[in-house]
């Protein structure tokens, strides 16, 4: 993958064929998962540490998951009880973290850059689990290795896919991670969103894989992958739409909307949802939804990852 002592901090830090290696390697440990004792004691002796300055469910818990079925040590670093609150920096923080006897520091933080930043002062690999409005890179993977899951594939290669990303654009890590993933492995992009939530610089406009239209309802008739983002209303600007009734109108996905995109289509949403805003909650439980495989799919994708940075058995 990545610089082994830097971490996976960027998607684009990662080539077509690394991620096609990780989704390989997320498949082997899928079937981990179902075996009768769903651990391999590659990672005995290792720790792994989950900092995470910002609220989390499905990325923490799924990087804590991954790291025991690896049969690593977990450590969880909580901000409210730590010191912190008594005025300890980041960096001593993160120093602090290494020298407990961490061997791998899963950061997420409100701010875009922190892991970065904390990778640059330790010694060990370092994962960025979501900065800010920059980068969610292992929820791309995983997304990616949903993908891969659900449709027709040639050695993973997204070409001739049509995946359509919906919302708020602006403030949106996943978003950007996803859309460096998707076209990367080949796919093409639309973006759809108002000017309001698209960011104020085209940052999207040098790839020629993607695209960007206000039309939703235009865009589903040919999506093979509809990605509903969430409203993101701590990052979010006041005025980016006037209430959350005109939201759901222009960007929802309700059952007329579901009802415009191919029969083989599915929708994906990183989570957590905000019902009866992106997603209409009866089209949150339909069958093409993959949701929850996203989320069980993030621990054998957050194994891969992890494997793939604390051992030097598997070369990517
Ligand atoms: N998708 C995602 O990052 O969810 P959490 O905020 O629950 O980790």
């Amino acid at each position: 993958m990545t610089n082994v002592k830097t971490g996976l901090l960027d998607m684009s830090d990662i080539s077509a064929v690394e991620i096609r290696s990780l989704i390989k390697l997320a498949s082997f440990f899928s079937e981990v998962a179902k075996r009768p004792i769903p651990k391999v004691p590659v990672l005995t002796g290792k720790q792994v540490v989950t900092a995470f300055f910002e609220p989390s469910t499905r990325t923490r818990l799924s990087f804590e998951v991954a790291a025991r079925k690896l049969s690593a040590d977990v450590v969880t670093f909580t901000t409210a009880t730590s010191s912190l609150t008594k005025g300890e920096s980041i960096k001593d923080t993160a120093l602090t973290l290494r020298e407990l006897g961490g061997n791998l520091l899963i950061v997420r933080h409100n701010c875009a850059g922190v892991p970065h930043q904390i990778a640059s002062w330790v010694d060990i690999p370092v994962i960025n689990a979501g900065d800010g409005r920059h980068q969610h890179p292992s929820q791309a993977l995983l997304d990616c290795y949903t993908i891969s899951q659900n449709f027709t594939l040639t050695e993973n290669d997204f070409t001739g896919l049509e995946v359509v990303i919906v919302g708020d654009i602006t403030n949106s890590r996943v978003a950007r991670s996803c859309v460096e993933a998707f076209t990367t492995l080949g796919a093409r992009v639309t973006l759809v969103a108002g000017p309001t939530l698209l960011p104020a610089a085209p940052v999207f406009s040098a790839n020629d894989r993607v695209s960007i239209t206000e039309d939703l309802d235009g865009a589903l008739a040919t999506a093979d992958v509809v990605y509903l983002l969430r409203v993101q209303l701590e990052r979010m600007d006041k005025n980016a739409f006037p209430t959350v009734r005109e939201y759901r109108t222009r960007f929802g996905v309700d059952r007329r909307r579901s009802a415009l995109m191919k029969k083989s289509a599915v929708i994906m949403h990183p989570g957590p949802i905000n019902r009866g805003v992106e997603i209409a909650s009866d089209v949150a439980e339909q069958q093409n939804v993959l949701i929850g495989d996203q989320v069980k799919n993030g621990i054998a994708m957050r194994m891969a990852i992890i494997y793939n940075l604390l051992t030097s058995k598997y070369e990517l």
